[in-house]
């Protein structure tokens, strides 16, 4: 068993999703009709590892949590998950795999039905896995009890309304954790919640990995809070991997010059900002024509000739590995 539980959980190979997109009018202004979301993106999660996917808007990461859950069907690559390829997967087995594999939404309030309790909300997963209603109580304390929400008979017969924003997420995350999953993407799960709430959810994600050893992706466009929580990071670009290492390796000496601009970037409270904070100019080019050689190069101060004819490869380079040709 121990010499079993030292493969990946997530064992990922070349994972391709490329959404078809407008048709004609795209031709006509000389775009492509694919929006290559995800881009031949390679990488592994360990058994109880925390792993931080970074990057701007638009570059992939919810495109890549999906995949992950089985909530889109790949266009190419493989994705190996507790040895088996998801791809294959169906009727109980499926049913099995949505159990162990949990999402975690931006928002609290669209991941919730608003005209149920909130015992109603986490009772829910319950029934689906036919688990006895004599033992729903008791789980539902222990849930509530993990995400640091005490006395339950507090919130028990409130509806989504009458919690604030950081009290709901936590309901959801106590949701998703309900049935014990193997396997969470949180998708942006502080983002829309006021700052001075955040470091509270934040602490629970922390208080989770380390309590249940959980396995998670962590979806986030700022660096300041995926290194709260995860010990590794991968950066995403247009829907390629650029960098992939140790949170702290990439904060204190970022390797790849998208990495760099990241790190650099001054932080903003609001995601939803139409500025363009990173310090490499405009915004990321459409994602239905991105540029020839690296998708990076026409942002980056170091680019040269070999950057518009040959794609960089992610290659090791020390404790981690980077997508670059200056590397
Ligand atoms: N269902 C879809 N159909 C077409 N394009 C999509 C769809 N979902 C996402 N996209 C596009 O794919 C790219 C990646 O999106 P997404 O994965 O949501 O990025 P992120 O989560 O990093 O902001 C974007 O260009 C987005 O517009
Ligand atoms: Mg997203």
């Amino acid at each position: 068993m121990a010499a079993e539980r030292s493969d990946p959980l997530v064992s990922i190979r070349d994972a391709k999703l490329h959404y078809r997109v407008g048709g004609a009018l795209s031709a006509l202004r000389g775009l492509t009709n694919v929006v290559k979301a995800v881009d031949g993106v390679t990488f592994e999660i360990g058994r109880g590892e925390s792993v931080g996917l970074l990057g701007e808007s638009g570059c992939g990461k919810s495109s890549m949590g999906r995949l992950l859950l089985k909530l889109e069907t790949a266009t190419g690559g493989e994705i190996v998950f507790d040895g088996a390829d998801i791809a294959g997967l169906k009727g109980q087995e499926l049913r099995n795999y949505r159990a162990r594999t949990q999402l975690i939404f931006q928002n609290p309030f669209d991941a919730v039905n608003p005209r149920y309790t909130i015992r109603a909300i986490l009772a829910e997963p319950l029934e689906n896995a036919g688990i006895a209603k004599a033992e729903h109580e008791t789980k539902i304390a222990a849930a509530l009890e993990l995400v640091r929400l005490p006395q339950p008979e507090q919130y028990l017969d409130r509806y989504p309304h009458q919690l604030s924003g950081g009290q709901l997420q936590r309901v959801v995350m106590a949701r998703a954790l309900i049935l014990q999953p193997d396997f969470v993407v949180a998708d942006e799960p502080v983002s829309m919640l006021d700052v001075s709430v955040r470091a509270g959810v934040l602490n629970v994600f922390r208080d989770v990995r380390d309590r249940l050893g959980l396995t998670a992706i962590y979806i986030s466009h700022d660096l300041a809070l995926v290194r709260y929580v995860c010990e590794r990071t991968i950066v995403m670009y247009l829907g390629k991997v650029m960098e992939d290492g140790p949170t702290e390796d990439i904060v204190h000496e970022p390797l790849h010059p998208y990495s760099k601009a990241l790190v650099a970037a001054v932080p903003v409270p609001h995601p939803d900002q139409s500025h363009d904070p990173l310090p490499i100019g405009r915004g990321a080019p459409d994602p239905r024509n991105p540029p020839s050689g690296c998708v990076f190069r026409d942002r980056c101060p170091k680019a040269f000739d070999r950057c518009a004819s040959e794609t960089p490869l992610l290659r090791e380079v020390g404790s981690r590995k980077v997508a670059c040709h200056l590397f």
